[in-house]
């Protein structure tokens, strides 16, 4: 595969990126993923607090977005096997709580990296997880942890995660092709975070996000849902909880 030709920006004096990179990851996300509140709280604030770690690989000659890459610094002294339940919420969350108590950050933790369908399969996912570690380092920070989004776990969504991480080839690495590039660029799984992201709305709003209809009560798969999103008529509430899995790159 030839290498692919990209250039690094990051978001750090330019104030078009936030508006930039939505509007070319936003189709490449299913709807009802834009709608976790702790994400909608606080994505503008990362590009305005942290845009040295808000990054996209352009392409040189047109200046499309061929990958949108963001992470943050966090004060963490505790060992990955204690890396919360919470994962990406946990994660994007503390990130602010830590600026405004003045900590000093020890890693950094990936919050996401998106491709859009006309720059996949170029191997491009394992540049941007390299040049997210480069700022890592120029950080100064140890390790960069990641609430990873397993990218074909949504085929299996009665499969637990738990079984899910367990599907590698001879080599130890795992199968899935996202959770494979973190593998092979160094990660190593430590945990799994339960309630990674934790998005609600009424039934209404899962209907529309999904352009499906909900009958009654039950636990229904949803395109694009790592695990069924569980409607209930009673509370008119939908409730998806995301399990994710946290890798942890050294930086060393
Ligand atoms: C996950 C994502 C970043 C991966 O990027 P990509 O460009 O699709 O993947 P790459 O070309 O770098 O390939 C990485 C590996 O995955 C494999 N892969 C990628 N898409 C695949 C597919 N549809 N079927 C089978 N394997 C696939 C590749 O073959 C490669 O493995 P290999 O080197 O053993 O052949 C991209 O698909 C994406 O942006 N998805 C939507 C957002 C998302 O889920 N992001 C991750 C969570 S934040």
């Amino acid at each position: 595969m030839p290498e692919p030709k990209y250039i690094i920006i990051t978001a750090e004096g330019r104030d078009d990126m936030v508006e930039r990179t939505s509007a070319a990851t936003s189709p490449e996300w299913p709807e009802f993923m834009l709608n976790d509140p702790v994400a909608n709280k606080y994505w503008a604030a990362l590009y305005r607090d942290f845009p040295q770690f808000q990054f996209v690989l352009a392409d040189p000659e047109t200046d499309e977005i061929m990958a949108s890459c963001n992470s943050v610094p966090l004060a963490w002294e505790g060992g990955f096997e204690a890396l919360p339940n919470e994962g990406w919420d946990w994660a994007l969350k503390k990130a602010f709580e830590d600026l405004k108590a003045g900590k000093t950050p020890t890693i950094q933790c990936a919050l996401s990296v998106t491709i859009p369908k006309k720059f996949r399969k170029m191997g491009l996912s394992a540049h941007a997880i390299r040049a997210m570690k480069e700022i890592g380092r120029a950080n100064k920070l140890k390790s960069l942890i990641a609430p990873v989004r397993p990218s074909f776990k949504h085929k299996y969504p009665n499969t637990t995660m738990t079984s899910y991480i367990k599907w590698c080839g001879s080599d130890g690495i795992p199968k899935d092709p996202w959770m494979k590039v973190h593998a092979r660029e160094g990660a190593e799984i430590v945990n799994i975070c339960y309630q990674s992201m934790r998005i609600v709305g009424t039934v209404e709003q899962w209907e529309e996000w999904t352009g499906m209809r909900f009958p009654g009560s039950d636990k229904y798969i949803v395109p694009g849902a790592l695990v069924p999103v569980k409607i209930d008529w009673d509370n008119n509430q939908g409730t998806y909880i995301e399990p994710n899995v946290w890798m942890v790159h050294q930086l060393g």
